[in-house]
């Protein structure tokens, strides 16, 4: 699909992209970047930085936020997502999102995999079964739950949640999936299936990552966009930025000294 050197397809391009809160706070000051099909793009930087805004702006959540200015263009493969009359129900299809606590649904781990799609109407039996192998396949979760799926999704330890939760947003068949430091609250071993997961899902979707640390983005990173205080300061190839930084500013943070 890609070869070595050559520059990906961009999924999603971020024009000039400014957005501050009504309290003045400019999170977003003038981004331009891209996120590329089937790579990891990840999103780092000391908190503050502006990750979650660019995250939540993506998926028009700020819509009905104290966000009081709004510029610039984000195009899902062409098209302005911020036009005012853009289908935002059909964007959140298109692209899903995973926060960083789990949040699994006080019933089955097979109802949990499944709630949207019954949202959307979907009855059959055999399509809702299918759903729920492959999505649980995809979240490399399936060897080591398919057979209690009647089960609490509480019953599962915090690290199969967090990818069970993965699972219920793949079963929507999004094209990109953002994941907001979705291994903040797991431990290591757990950290390293949902690694291996997202290693997996890039394959067949766009990825779009905050990691929870600066170790976990270089471990991931194929792309990789170092935010500070609502500044892009560098984005390029993440093999390069964590090696060889262009910027003072990015050496620093990634050498450890400031975070
Ligand atoms: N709803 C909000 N209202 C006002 N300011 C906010 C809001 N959400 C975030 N901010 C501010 O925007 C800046 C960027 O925050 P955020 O996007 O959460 O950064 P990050 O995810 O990189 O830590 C911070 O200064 C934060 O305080
Ligand atoms: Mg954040």
């Amino acid at each position: 699909m890609t070869t070595p050197g050559a520059t990906p397809e961009p999924k999603i391009q971020i024009l000039d992209l400014a957005v501050a809160y009504s309290d003045g706070t400019e999170s977003l000051q003038g981004i331009t970047m891209d996120i590329y099909a089937h790579q990891i793009n990840v999103l780092f930087g000391p908190a503050g930085g502006g990750k979650s805004t660019l995250l939540r702006t993506l998926n028009r959540l700020n819509d009905q936020a104290d966000v009081a200015l709004q510029r610039g263009q984000i195009l899902l493969d062409g098209e302005d997502i911020l036009e005012r009359d853009y289908d935002v129900i059909q964007l959140r299809r298109r692209v899903g999102i995973v926060f960083a606590r789990p949040v699994p649904l006080p019933m089955s781990i097979y109802e949990n995999v499944v709630y949207g799609l019954r949202l959307a109407g979907v009855k059959d039996k055999a399509q809702l079964d299918a759903a729920v192998e492959r999505t649980l396949k995809q979240a490399v979760l399936w060897d080591e739950i398919a057979d209690r799926l009647g089960d609490s999704a509480y019953a599962l330890s915090g690290g199969q949640q967090q990818r069970l939760c993965l699972a219920r947003s793949l079963a929507l068949q999004p094209e990109v999936i953002m994941l907001d430091e979705p291994t903040s609250g797991l431990d290591p071993i757990s950290t390293f299936k949902v690694e291996q997961t997202l290693q997996n899902l890039k394959k067949d979707y766009t990825i779009l990552i905050v990691p929870h640390s600066v170790q976990q983005a270089a471990r991931i990173a194929d792309w990789a966009a170092f935010f500070l205080q609502g500044q892009l300061v560098e984005w390029g190839q993440g093999r390069q930025v964590f090696t060889a930084p262009k910027n003072r500013r990015t050496e620093e943070y990634i050498t450890g000294r400031f975070g």
